[in-house]
């Protein structure tokens, strides 16, 4: 593509420099644009993702939205120098701040965001970036990517919220391991670990997480919204509180669906037969 063209393409969407947005089929791309560093996260990537979330949030345009890496990374983490050395050394308000930016988009936005949110791992991923990776609903990878908690190697613990954010998806065994020897895995090992739904060629890589995007398209937005946030919540609740707490929400996403897709999906089933809800989604304009 050339620079008019790339231009063209970002014109008029939120980000900056450092974070790209295009919205093409409903899908926004969610491009962290510092290749030459690798994608490491700095101040610019944090608050620029802070706006893209709250702008996107917004934007009717943009149905689902799928974070990825430009160039040969996904992410290699936070900036040892612009988001570890110069912060630590300097105002610790500021510090606290942008601290408080970095967790607001890496996770406790992006675990709750209204939109349904695919990580797309391109290539190294270590560290930090393992947050913004599980704190998407769903991840995609190429199979030549690598991944590493690389921390042990620099001396730190995977702090942020990395190891919560591991102990939530990975074994014991597998989350230890990788955070006590930082050794590195590739996108197979990490779709057999289950820390991506699924690893493809690198030539598929695009082409899959858009049909991915499109499948969560065909359902309903306010249900899909509705049981992602059950999901977060219910995790950390006892048997009882969760039974509770989920005939509650239940009946609130029901109450708020604009488009009362529960009607709709009962009639189409047992009324006029014309889908089964087993094998997919119900027609939402039928
Ligand atoms: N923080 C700051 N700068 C980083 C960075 C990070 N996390 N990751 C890469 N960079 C910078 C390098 O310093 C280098 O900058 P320079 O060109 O000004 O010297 C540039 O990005 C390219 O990195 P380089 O190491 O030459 O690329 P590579 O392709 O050979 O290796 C990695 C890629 C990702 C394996 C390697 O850069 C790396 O190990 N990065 C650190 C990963 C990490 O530990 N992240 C955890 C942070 S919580």
């Amino acid at each position: 593509m050339t620079a008019d063209a790339d231009a063209k393409k970002h014109a008029g969407m939120p980000g900056g420099t450092n974070v790209l947005v295009s919205i093409d089929d409903h899908i926004a791309w969610v491009t962290l644009n510092r290749p030459d560093k690798r994608n490491a996260i700095n101040p610019g990537i944090v608050f620029e993702m802070v706006q893209v979330l709250d702008a996107l949030e917004m934007d009717d345009r943009a149905k689902v939205l799928v974070i990825t890496g430009a160039g040969e990374a996904f992410s290699a983490g936070q900036d040892l120098k612009e988001y570890f050395r110069e912060p630590d050394a300097g105002d610790p308000m500021l510090r606290e701040r942008l601290y408080r930016a970095n967790a607001a988009w890496q996770w406790r936005r992006l675990m709750y965001y209204p939109k349904p949110t695919i990580a797309m791992v391109n290539g190294w991923c270590f560290g930090g970036a393992f947050q913004v990776l599980i704190g998407c609903d769903l991840a995609v990878a190429s199979n030549d990517a690598k991944f590493g908690l690389s921390e042990i190697n620099w001396g730190i613990i995977p702090a942020g919220i990395v190891t919560k954010s591991v102990a939530m998806v990975l074994s014991q065994r597998a989350a230890l391991y990788y955070i006590m020897t930082g050794d590195t895995f590739d996108g197979q090992t990490a779709a057999n670990l289950g820390l991506v739904n699924f690893s493809v060629p690198a030539s598929e890589l695009k082409e899959r997480t858009r049909a991915l995007a499109k499948k969560l398209m065909e359902k309903n937005p306010h249900v899909l919204r509705a049981a992602k946030t059950a999901y977060h919540h219910v995790r950390e609740m006892s048997w009882d509180t969760a039974a509770e707490y989920l005939a509650s929400k239940s009946d609130q996403a029901k109450f708020r669906d604009p488009e009362k897709g529960d009607q709709k999906g009962m009639a189409q089933f047992l009324d006029a037969k014309s889908f089964r809800p087993g094998l997919g989604a119900y027609k939402r304009n039928g």
